[in-house]
């Protein structure tokens, strides 16, 4: 059996699969998300740990005999960093923090956007970890003085859990800090940052062995056998790994905290105009995807804050009662946003409402505005001349009926749900599969075992008021975002 673990934002989830594909068992454990600031995100790598083991517990009674390989899908960019003893300098900065305006900006006027994308194959964002080393340097000169290791999310887990200071080819992508092209570090990088290569993980295709799990490890879970320790990668590439998006020109959506518009590509690709990330797949190739940072997140944000006492299931419920005509619009910047629109100054916005809107039409709106905004993604894939006949779906967003048919209608596509939408956690158990020699390799793993079990099919007239309210959304951003500059000042 394998064990396919995704450390997400809101939580870690652990999945058991048996050799056929088969999901056994699935749990999940959360932890503290700290918010010391606003717009500033952080969570302390050993709650993961503990989360993870606590998981594993539960995961594996019963079957301590029958594991062979575990491995792992991880929040990307959030930067850990280590002292000479391996322990936990400063809380971990994650991916949707957005306290490095000006490290990015520093990094992309000194180091120039040509030479960047030349370079690594992406600008610098605030959510990607380059920025967030300088910020250490600049703001933690003692921190960062102290650094011994860097690392990611997932890569603390493998490094607990092996003893290997190890990381893949598709999460060190969205660091800066890696060639994507070469699939090397880049010294050009390395050198104005000031960080000497020994600091960071060497670097393994996706579906490698790190080690094996570490005897103590096995002993506190009761298992007998060596199990390995496969290293998997970003959660983006593995979560499309799940959805069997691997093969050239696939697309695939994820509704997690973020929503991602991911395409796999054979080939390596740079976006110049959009700056959609240019990352490595977990299938040995490359892929490009568009990320808006608060999905789920955003439903998550305004259920806690709003409907308390409703269920995600009647959210919808009570949106789908609503006119699909209705002139209320959301932007879905409360984290600030990434991809297309890069503009960590964005915020939140409600607009469009009278007196006639109750909380039901706000509900409609806030899954409409994330749903707009991967169209915003999918817009820039297009304009890189790649398109496709169906988008596979992921993520917990993936479970509701009611949004996959939105995408339908909103991107005018076929919407295909595996029948595992445990996205990363199953790709990880994949990964773990391949690394195994169960299969010899991602593509024929994914061919295998992925099945689709709905597909949502595009209602005329829905793509037509969509796309009116659609090019309304736009047009609301471009009319507000100079109100988003003057909020700076
Ligand atoms: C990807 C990204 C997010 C996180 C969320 O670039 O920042 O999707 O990986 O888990």
């Amino acid at each position: 059996m394998y064990i396919g673990i995704d450390l997400g934002t809101s939580g870690v989830k652990a999945s058991l699969v048996d050799k056929e594909g088969n999901l056994i068992a699935s749990e999940t454990e959360t932890y503290e998300l700290l918010m010391p600031k606003p717009l500033w995100t952080e969570q302390k790598p050993d709650d993961w740990y503990e989360a993870v083991l606590r998981a594993l517990k539960k995961l594996v009674k019963g079957h301590e005999g029958e594991i062979s390989a575990i491995s792992f899908s991880g929040q990307m960019h959030g930067l850990v960093i280590l002292d000479e003893n391996d322990s936990v300098i400063r809380p971990a900065i994650l991916w949707n923090d957005q306290r490095t305006i000006a490290e990015t900006a520093f990094i992309n006027a000194e180091i120039g956007i040509p030479r960047l994308l030349q370079e690594t194959g992406n600008i610098a964002l605030t959510g990607f970890t380059a920025p967030k080393i300088l910020w250490v340097r600049n703001h933690e000169p003692e921190n960062f003085r102290r650094i011994r290791k860097i690392m990611l999310p997932k890569d603390y887990l493998v490094f607990r859990l092996s003893g290997v200071f190890a990381s893949d080819v598709s999460d060190i992508s969205g660091t800066l800090l890696f060639d994507v092209k070469k699939k090397k570090y880049s010294r050009l990088m390395l050198d104005f940052l000031g960080i000497d290569e020994d600091k960071l993980p060497k670097v393994l295709e996706s579906w490698e062995i790190a080690g094996l799990l570490k005897e103590k490890v096995a002993k506190e879970l009761g298992i007998s056998r060596p199990v390995k320790v496969v290293v998997g990668g970003g959660d983006q590439a593995i979560g499309a790994v799940g959805t069997g998006s691997v093969r050239n020109g696939d697309i695939s959506i994820s509704l997690g905290t973020s929503g991602v518009v991911f395409v796999a590509s054979d080939h390596y690709a740079v976006d110049e105009v959009n700056f959609l990330h240019s990352f490595a797949h977990a299938n040995g190739r490359y892929h490009l995807m568009g990320v808006t940072l608060a999905a789920a997140g955003s439903l998550k944000w305004w259920r806690d804050s709003f409907r308390p006492q409703k269920s995600y299931d009647e959210l919808f419920d009570e949106l789908a009662r609503t006119d699909v005509k209705d002139t209320l619009y959301y932007l879905p910047y409360i984290s600030g946003e990434r991809s297309p629109i890069n503009n960590p100054l964005a915020k939140g916005t409600f607009s469009g409402f009278t007196t006639a809107h109750g909380l039901e039409h706000f509900s409609r709106a806030v899954v409409e505005g994330v749903v707009f905004s991967l169209r915003h993604c999918y817009e820039a894939v297009k304009k890189l001349d790649i398109s496709s006949k169906q988008i596979r779906i992921t993520g917990g967003g993936a479970k509701s009926d009611i949004w996959c048919q939105m995408i339908a209608d909103v991107f005018n596509i076929a919407v295909q749900r595996p029948i595992i939408t445990e996205g990363s956690s199953y790709g990880a158990a994949i990964m773990a599969m391949v690394g195994d020699g169960r299969f010899t390799d991602v593509f024929e793993a994914c061919a295998k075992v992925v099945k689709v079990e709905k597909e949502f099919l595009p209602n005329s007239e829905n793509v037509e008021i969509y796309e009116y309210k659609y090019q309304n959304y736009l047009s609301l951003y471009e009319n507000i975002k100079p109100f988003f500059e003057r909020l700076k000042e």
